[in-house]
């Protein structure tokens, strides 16, 4: 009698001691779920989204404005697909023929953090290359092709891509007929990818030009400008300031570029929750 009643009450407390383990477990699954997802960014373009701010003839200065902080909650996909936690020059080993300097996107990461505390973990990929014009981008090619294998990668671990971050075209301001074909082109690049990634409205924040490397940016902007896709927020460079060699954002330029692209994706992101 006296073993019956112990034998019940062990039954007992390895029945409570299940339910407890399964609950725990299901908590920390969600918990680890929701840690993990990140809110993606795709980085592509040239040489000012790769960053060259403080880099004057090939040497970087070093210096990194407070707003491009490290942060915990914003990281990398480096080149060798690995997450890490993210750091200028963010492009170091994917434009790594060419010196890296400060970009837009830490500065864009940051105050998307600080503005929206609740968005959850950043992963940027990094994937914009100096001096390519929009042909090498095009879909098929060896950028096109990294960059979408890139993404895929990125989330592999979870996560939804919120976006593209574009700046390019300076290349294509060398001759009017580059120039001349920019827009035909630019609106391919956005429906390839956009198809690619399987996402029709996936949002697009594109930098209208702020220099050029031949007298043809007039055209390219008035192409950027003139782009009338859905999702696609452009936002203006012109008038920025320009290190030395009157083609790159300086560093304080690249803060100011970071914070219009965080304002940008802000309100359209806000836009698009609301009216979902
Ligand atoms: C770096 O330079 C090498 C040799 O010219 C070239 O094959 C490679 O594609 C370049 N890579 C990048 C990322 O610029």
């Amino acid at each position: 009698m006296k073993s019956k009643i112990r034998y019940e009450r062990l039954t007992f407390y390895l029945i409570f001691f299940l339910i407890f383990a399964c609950i725990l477990w299901i908590m920390n699954y969600t918990i680890f779920e929701t840690k993990d997802e990140k809110q993606i960014f795709i980085l592509a373009g040239q040489s000012n989204m790769a960053g060259r701010g403080g880099v004057v003839k090939r040497v970087w200065d070093g210096y990194v404005p407070p707003e491009c902080h490290r942060n915990p909650a914003i990281h990398r996909l480096n080149r060798n697909s690995i997450w890490e936690v993210a750091e200028e020059p963010l492009h170091e080993d994917i434009d790594f023929n060419k010196t890296c300097g400060i970009g837009p996107t830490m500065v864009f990461a940051n105050i998307v953090l600080e503005m929206d505390p609740q968005f959850g973990k950043i992963g940027l990929v990094p994937c914009a290359i100096g001096g390519t014009s929009i042909d090498k981008w095009s879909q098929g090619s060896r950028l096109y092709n990294d960059m979408i294998k890139r993404a895929r990668i990125a989330l592999q671990d979870g996560g939804t891509i919120q976006g593209i971050l574009w700046y390019q075209g300076e290349r294509d301001a060398l001759t009017l007929k580059k120039a001349k074909s920019y827009k035909r082109k630019l609106e391919k690049l956005y429906g390839d990818v956009r198809n690619d990634l399987n996402s029709p409205l996936l949002p697009i924040f594109q930098v209208a030009l702020a220099s050029g490397e031949g007298p043809f940016m007039q055209e390219v902007r008035e192409a950027q400008l003139g782009i009338n896709l859905a999702n696609v927020k452009t936002v203006d460079a012109l008038g920025l300031l320009l290190e030395p060699d009157g083609l790159h954002l300086s560093t304080q330029a690249q803060v100011q570029l970071g914070y219009k692209l965080a304002d940008a994706f802000l309100k359209a992101h806000y836009i698009f929750r609301t009216t979902q």
